[in-house]
């Protein structure tokens, strides 16, 4: 059997990803629509070596459409998504829009795959932070239970879209040519003050919410808890943006209930769990970057060491590409276990 499936914001970062996903995995399609805004539409683009035209996303684009992957904003998929569904699709949104809505199942195949089944026709794809650390703590959960989790990112542009990644290249161009540097997008688009972020780092993803944190670090938070289960779950993060273009690399403190587990069985958790690759050996300096993450879709984990006073504390170093498992990857395979497992329809 084969597919209808709609690629929502086509032209973007993560569209252009989950386009290239689609054909390597050969993903059973037999028609792709591609949609994008008004100013992309007519324009072709190829997939599976055949010209494909952009087309305006608008609800009537939806019909016939199997699967949709969103990938535009949150005011595109609150519009649309729902257009979607009427006309008989199952949703697979990237966007925060739903994430935290009860109906609406938030998933990291790794960790709750079996949550696709309780879909209304959205299921959310959770915000790219959120799923690489949740890929690295599961297999801990599984084995010695969590008991707090304290995390600070280091995150690429590119999570902010190509506009963002556009502004990193001229920013650092300028620099280098000592001329003024330009900053309109980062750290939020439509946010009131802009810094540049070429050889800078900026402590804002998203923008601020009442209790000073902002919502990306919010995203993980919450998103954290609702994922894996465990509302109760102490969470705290603080997300910080820098300048290179791929991956989100993180500095993660995990507290477990049982303690007593050594650094090498740790390790050893890592060797056996899906979508997770342990680099890790300080003695030939083995340990993940981002650019060592780019274009692969596993979470690569590093640096795991037991802290020096906490006997069930312990600290990694976990480092993927945030646009592949971060955003296309998992909302491919997303969509590969609902065909897989006749999870279309409710
Ligand atoms: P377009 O290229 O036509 O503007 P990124 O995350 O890289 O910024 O990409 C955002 C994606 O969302 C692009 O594909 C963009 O299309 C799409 N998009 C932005 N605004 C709209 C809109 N009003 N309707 C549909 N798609 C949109």
């Amino acid at each position: 059997q084969s597919y209808h499936v709609a690629v929502v914001g086509a032209t973007g970062a993560v569209g252009q990803k989950m386009i290239q996903t689609l054909e390597a995995q050969n993903f059973p399609i037999d028609k792709i629509s591609l949609l994008a805004s008004e100013r992309s539409a007519g324009k072709k683009v190829l997939f599976n070596g055949e010209e494909v035209e952009i087309k305006e996303a608008l609800p009537e684009a939806f019909e016939g459409v199997d699967i949709a992957l969103f990938s535009a904003g949150g005011s595109i998929s609150k519009k649309l998504a729902p257009e979607a569904v009427k006309r008989g699709a199952v949703v697979v949104d990237n966007t925060s829009a739903y994430r935290m809505d009860p109906e609406v199942p938030l998933v990291v195949p790794e960790v709750n795959e079996e949550d696709i089944k309780e879909h209304n026709g959205i299921i959310a794809n959770p915000n790219c932070s959120t799923i690489q650390m949740v890929a690295a703590l599961e297999p801990i959960r599984e084995a010695y239970g969590l008991k707090r989790v304290i995390v600070s990112t280091y995150q690429a542009v590119s999570g902010a879209g190509n506009a963002a990644a556009d502004e990193l290249k001229e920013q650092s161009q300028s620099f280098l040519n000592g001329d003024e540097l330009n900053a309109e997008i980062l750290p939020v688009k439509g946010d009131e003050k802009h810094y540049p972020i070429a050889f800078n780092a900026l402590p804002q993803i998203d923008v601020f919410q009442d209790n000073g944190y902002t919502f990306e670090e919010m995203k993980m938070i919450n998103e954290t808890k609702k994922i894996m289960h465990l509302t109760e779950l102490p969470v705290s993060a603080t997300c910080v943006r820098l300048p290179f273009f791929t991956s989100h690399a993180e500095s993660v403190y995990v507290e477990v209930e049982q303690e007593g587990a050594s650094v090498g069985q740790i390790k050893e958790l890592f060797q056996n769990a899906p979508g997770v690759v342990l680099e890790d050996d300080p003695e030939t300096q083995t340990y993940p970057t981002p650019l060592s993450a780019e274009g692969k879709r596993d979470v690569f984990i590093g640096r795991i060491r037991q802290d020096l006073d906490q006997a069930n504390g312990y600290h990694l170093w976990v480092v993927s590409d945030n646009l592949l498992k971060g955003a296309a990857w998992n909302s491919v395979q997303i969509a590969q276990s609902i065909i897989e497992n006749n999870w279309l329809k409710k």
